[in-house]
């Protein structure tokens, strides 16, 4: 364990003695036991059921804080504090390796988090919201939870590894914020089932949750299942065609800020973008030696190549997670005008997202060069856009394209004039 993280884990633990005792004196007396044991016992069956799963960052959240929501309106801080550290106990985990030090960190982070998100509903609640339903003070006390809560694990995550690619502050809060949004709303029903119906309706409507549960998570593993099909393709390419390496990934990335310019729902970019990472698939049937000399070859070994988009739409076709877009790959090298391979098909009668494909596609081999070409400028590219929408490029993406090139999206991307005069000058040995 590092300094920093020890120092921390001290601060947090004497911040949480000094509220426990602060609150022990002002309300440890005042104790609604029924209240009390029924809100913990249904925390730790919720607590040991994670509800949701976020498959992107691998956070999981769960229920509490729905419970939490009718904690904050029937018991004070104290209470509800110790709740929160006692009901979030996950039995299961502590039995197959239980780290004492992580174990108090998290008992103290949920009191703090809780009590204090107590403090600041009855706060609030008196004032804006006397004798009518607590929409806001909810609202208020489940941010203030929502923060503290995430702000503390956030920190102990960054301290305690020392990885690179350490997630920002913001891109781990917008992951979460959907999570809170649901909660919220969770938190209010169940806490207008038990102030105006019974505790009886509280529990249905928890078990209710627990069967669409399972609903929700085979979705969300799916989506998972389908992410790694993907990936596991991407290397193979990577692994076979390393004339161009990492050619699909950055396609992928041209193409995502194209469809995030489209108007396509988010579901069909996903979608788009997925395949764009493996559109090239197909060359792994493709000899290594027609690969690696692209330039001078044979009419029979180019007929070779264009049929790599016949190749890894046949590949894939039943494999049912990713065959309804897979036209995508098919159709990646037709042409606008028509002009294009393998059905020379013409216009909008090419899919949207193959479109969007040939445009990102032809990009990145402009951005990089190629064996038989050197790399072009950003001036060059947009005067290239210009000239070939209408022609290879539907017109309206080229022209989204050339705004996505000024607005400086791919700058990063795009080589310096003296790189590639430098590259110019070894092309003509
Ligand atoms: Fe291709
Ligand atoms: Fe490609």
């Amino acid at each position: 364990m590092n300094k920093k993280l020890k120092l921390y884990l001290i601060f947090i633990h004497i911040s949480f003695i000094i509220l426990f005792l602060i609150l022990f004196n002002n309300s440890a007396f005042d104790i609604n036991l029924l209240n009390l044991s029924f809100l913990l016992i249904t925390l730790v069956f919720i607590s040991n059921f994670s509800m949701f799963f976020n498959s992107m960052t691998e956070i999981t959240t769960s229920m509490n804080l729905p419970v939490l929501a009718t904690a904050f309106f029937t018991l004070n801080p104290f209470w509800v504090g110790v709740i929160a550290a006692i009901g979030t106990i996950e039995l299961k985990s502590q039995k197959l390796g239980f780290v004492w030090y992580k174990f108090l960190f998290n008992r103290a982070v949920f009191f703090i988090s809780a009590s204090v998100a107590s403090i600041a509903f009855n706060i609030s609640y008196p004032y804006i919201e006397t004798n009518s339903f607590p929409f806001l003070s909810i609202l208020f006390a489940s941010l203030v939870y929502f923060i503290l809560n995430n702000l503390f694990v956030f920190i102990v995550i960054n301290l305690a590894n020392n990885d690179v690619n350490k997630m920002s502050l913001i891109s781990y809060f917008r992951e979460l914020s959907k999570n809170l949004i649901t909660s919220y709303f969770l938190g209010l029903i169940l806490l207008a089932s038990y102030i105006y119906f019974s505790k009886v309706l509280f529990v249905l409507i928890i078990i209710l949750l627990f069967i669409i549960k399972d609903f929700f998570y085979s979705r969300l593993q799916q989506m998972n299942s389908y992410t790694q099909i993907i990936e596991s393709f991407l290397k193979v390419i990577d692994s076979k065609d390393h004339y161009t390496e990492g050619h699909c990934e950055r396609v992928a990335k041209y193409t995502y800020h194209l469809c995030n310019e489209m108007n396509l729902s988010r579901a069909k970019s996903e979608k788009v973008i997925s395949i764009a990472k493996i559109h090239d698939i197909g060359k792994i049937y493709v000899d290594d030696h027609i690969l690696s000399t692209s330039d001078n070859l044979s009419d029979e070994e180019y007929e070779e190549i264009k049929r790599h988009t016949k190749y890894g739409y046949q590949l894939l076709k039943d494999i049912d997670l990713i065959n309804d877009e897979l036209d995508i790959i098919l159709y990646h090298h037709e042409r606008w005008d028509g002009k294009g391979y393998p059905e020379g098909l013409e216009g909008e009668a090419i899919p949207v997202g193959a479109r969007i494909l040939t445009a990102c596609d032809s990009l990145d081999v402009m951005i990089t060069g190629r064996s038989y070409k050197p790399p072009m400028t950003k001036e060059e590219i947009i005067e290239e856009f210009k000239k070939c929408a209408g022609g290879q490029f539907d017109p309206e993406i080229a022209q989204k394209i050339i705004e996505l090139i000024k607005d400086g999206y791919f700058d990063d991307k795009f080589k310096s004039e003296e790189k590639i005069k430098e590259l110019e000058l070894a092309f003509d040995y």
